[in-house]
């Protein structure tokens, strides 16, 4: 991850893109930084200790760019003459650009809307060579690839650069919150190869009742959701999750073969392991769900209500809100909270911008369209509000 250690500095002294700066209250957490502006804004946190400062990306809204993060932080290392220790922030002139145009935030997909006809979707694609030859393969399809981990969604985007392809979306984001938000009827297949089995952690698993459920939802009719795996134990457990819902019917098959064969695959393939490919067909019209959703914050807040927000994670039956580090603007009064909410297993993480007497806003962007965040979001505002 691109960072610079830098000797101890005066923090005001940051200047150029610098939106806004905001400190932890109380003595623990890095101080914030906000660079850049309007869509383009992110976050930097400047981890404090005696000897040195590490100013580096946040995890909440890391562009996926990297070469982003490089430049603002050499911005500020020139504008405000920092002392460097160490630093890995070279631009690497030879590596290929990340095709930015084919980038997708998670807004991107609330008006449910897609440039093509048809529309394939695959989770967790890794090293994106299934996701890669099955959009050369059919140039009138639009994939959507979903990953959680941000190198192999980088390394997808410069191969959509590299080889020129126009039908890929990529986005960096967790499967699990995505599907809620997709129209009913639209996507054609659903691929799901080698998820991570999460063996002891069960309720992380990409594959869960309510998973299936929306799977079939959003397939239209004769549209189907593949997956493939080399555990047995997953094997076993998507057996029963695929038994569940009566309306779909599914077909199990032991080592077929693709066309293309992934990392993963090959490295089972190697040691013999059998793989599993279990195929779910959706074959009834689903209705369409209704998508009245509304992430705005009404009403002026005061910093006494921020004040009395609660301090400990509220649990529901169906979402919980958790209230994280809260920092205060250098400058202006009002200041940032970190929080986490929604649904137990798929939370949302943003921050809650807010200033005395406006309107409060999540940055960056609005959560995702799912009931559980919209409960969560009813309360953050009943409490900021009344
Ligand atoms: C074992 S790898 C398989 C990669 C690829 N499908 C293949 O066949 O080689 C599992 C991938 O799923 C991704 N992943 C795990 N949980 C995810 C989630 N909730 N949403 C999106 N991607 C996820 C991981 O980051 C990882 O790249």
């Amino acid at each position: 991850m691109p960072h610079l250690k830098v000797r101890p500095f005066d923090t005001s002294r940051l200047k150029g893109r610098v939106a806004f700066r905001a400190l932890p209250e109380g003595e623990k957490g890095p101080e914030l930084v906000g660079v850049g502006e309007g869509e383009e804004l992110f976050i930097l946190e400047i981890k404090k200790s005696p000897e040195s400062y590490l100013i580096r990306s946040d995890k909440i809204s890391r562009p996926l760019d990297s070469n982003r993060i490089k430049k603002a932080l050499a911005e500020l290392r020139d504008k405000a003459g920092l002392e460097v220790l160490h630093s890995n922030i070279e631009l690497s002139p030879n590596r290929p650009p990340v095709a930015a145009e084919y980038d997708k935030k998670i807004e991107e997909f609330y008006d449910g809307e897609f440039p093509f006809e048809k529309v394939v979707l695959e989770v967790g694609f890794g090293s994106g060579r299934h996701l890669l030859w099955q959009a050369k393969e059919h140039p009138d399809t639009l994939f959507v690839g979903i990953e959680i981990h941000t190198p192999s969604a980088q390394q997808v985007l410069r191969q959509i650069h590299l080889q020129q392809l126009k039908n890929i979306w990529v986005l960096n984001y967790d499967a699990r919150l995505l599907l809620e938000m997709l129209p009913s009827n639209r996507l054609e297949a659903i691929y799901v190869h080698f998820p991570v089995p999460w063996d002891k952690k069960p309720h992380r698993r990409v594959i869960s009742d309510a998973f299936v459920e929306e799977a079939l939802r959003v397939l239209r009719p004769g549209g189907f959701l593949e997956l493939r795996t080399d555990s047995e134990n997953y094997y076993r457990y998507a057996l029963e999750v695929f038994s569940c819902p009566v309306k779909a019917e599914f077909l199990v098959e032991k080592n077929r073969d693709l066309p293309v064969v992934s990392k993963y695959e090959a490295r089972w393939r190697r040691m013999e392991k059998n793989i599993y490919t279990l195929t779910l067909y959706a074959r009834e019209e689903s209705s369409a769900k209704e998508m009245r959703f509304d992430f705005g914050f009404r009403g002026a807040v005061t910093a006494e209500r921020v004040a009395a927000l609660p301090r400990e994670a509220q649990v529901e039956e169906e979402f919980f809100v958790h209230f994280g580090r809260r920092y205060r603007f250098a400058e202006g009064g009002g200041g940032i909270i970190e929080c986490s909410f929604g649904s137990f297993d798929r939370p949302e993480h943003k921050y809650l911008f807010w200033s005395e007497g406006e309107a409060a806003h999540y940055f960056p962007g609005l959560p995702v369209r799912s009931a559980a965040n919209q409960a969560a979001h009813q309360r953050i505002g009943e409490w900021l509000h009344g």
